[in-house]
């Protein structure tokens, strides 16, 4: 582990550092929070098993996740200590460190999936990437996961009124709980680790996520309704400490962005099949009502939203306004 000392002075040897054949090998902690059938999840295996390769097995990846290590609440502080190397926040919490990152949180941004690769892919995406550089952070890429769907308990969920006077968990984001503000539902922002436990226990009546984190941690078993609503991006900005970045070789630095972008394309692909994929297997496997807003109850939720466009484009900043709105027409 001569290479991990000499990268990483203060942080602890994951391993006995007395195996052989390791001792130049420089390892890189990836924490995340969900479950490993996941976008997020997957995504992660699949850069280390590409850093492996295109490094002939000299620079490892250790993945850790379903918030073993931090929680989606302390892994941005541990990434700024060089406790761990590699985090893929859920872009709606990095509205704590900038607010710009908001633009992804307003209501039906992306219509669909295509838009959102275009938006993260694009202008949007490399600006709020750049955004990281005065926190210290570099900026790696976006591992979009989908759009958000609404589960609850007191359903059916179909106009918007109807979650009026509702306990929702939801992440921290000043937009998202703006938004259920509108909805006159009452909007708690908890780890995602927690949101099981708040919805079994009836703490809750229900959350906003994707179907494959609805999927991986089997809400859907404590859920009696789904509305596939499809109002919220929810996707990735994976991201190092600067230091650490600067701290590594021209080589290193070569093969890390290499396998980032070959993952972030398999990613764009392997997201959305993943997301169809497990809608298919709760459907098969569970008896929650799903209900899918139609075109007319759609244009009900955008009317009602649309206020936020107004109360936090400031904020946002015009230019990345300007992008959303020429991204949609
Ligand atoms: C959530 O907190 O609901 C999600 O951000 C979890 C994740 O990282 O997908």
């Amino acid at each position: 582990y001569i290479g991990y000392q000499k990268f990483f002075p203060q942080a602890e040897l994951p391993y006995d550092d007395d195996q052989e054949g390791l001792s130049d090998q420089i390892v890189f902690k990836f924490s995340h929070v969900v479950a490993e059938n996941t976008p997020k999840g997957q995504a992660a295996a699949k850069f280390a098993e590409l850093v492996d390769k295109k490094s002939n097995g000299t620079i490892q990846i250790v993945v850790f996740p379903n918030g073993s290590l931090y929680s989606d609440i302390e892994e941005i502080s541990a990434l700024k200590d060089e406790q761990v190397h590699l985090i893929a926040p859920s872009t709606s919490k990095l509205g704590m460190l900038s607010a710009e990152w908001g633009v992804l949180d307003l209501p039906f941004a992306f219509p669909n999936y295509e838009a959102i690769i275009k938006g993260v892919h694009g202008p949007i995406g490399e600006k709020l990437l750049q955004s990281l550089e005065k926190e210290g952070l570099k900026g790696l890429a976006h591992w979009p996961n989908g759009l958000k769907q609404i589960t609850t308990n007191k359903g059916p969920v179909i106009e918007p009124e109807d979650l009026a006077g509702q306990n929702f968990r939801i992440m921290q984001s000043d937009i998202i709980q703006a938004q259920y503000g509108l909805l006159g539902a009452v909007a708690q922002q908890e780890s995602f680790n927690s949101t099981f436990n708040l919805i079994e226990e009836g703490k809750v009546d229900g959350e906003e996520n994707t179907i494959s984190n609805i999927y991986s941690r089997k809400f859907y078993t404590v859920q009696k309704h789904l509305t596939i609503t499809e109002h919220g991006y929810l996707g990735y900005a994976v991201m190092m400490n600067q230091d650490v970045w600067d701290r590594q070789s021209e080589e290193t630095q070569q093969i890390l962005l290499e396998a980032m972008e070959e993952t972030t394309a398999w990613n764009d692909e392997n997201a959305h099949k993943l997301n169809e994929e497990q809608l298919a297997l709760i459907k098969e496997n569970s008896s929650i009502q799903i209900h899918e807003l139609s075109g007319p109850e759609k244009q009900r939720w955008i009317k009602k939203l649309n206020p936020l466009y107004e109360e936090y484009g400031e904020v946002i900043g015009k230019e990345l306004m300007e992008n959303l709105r020429e991204l949609r027409e």
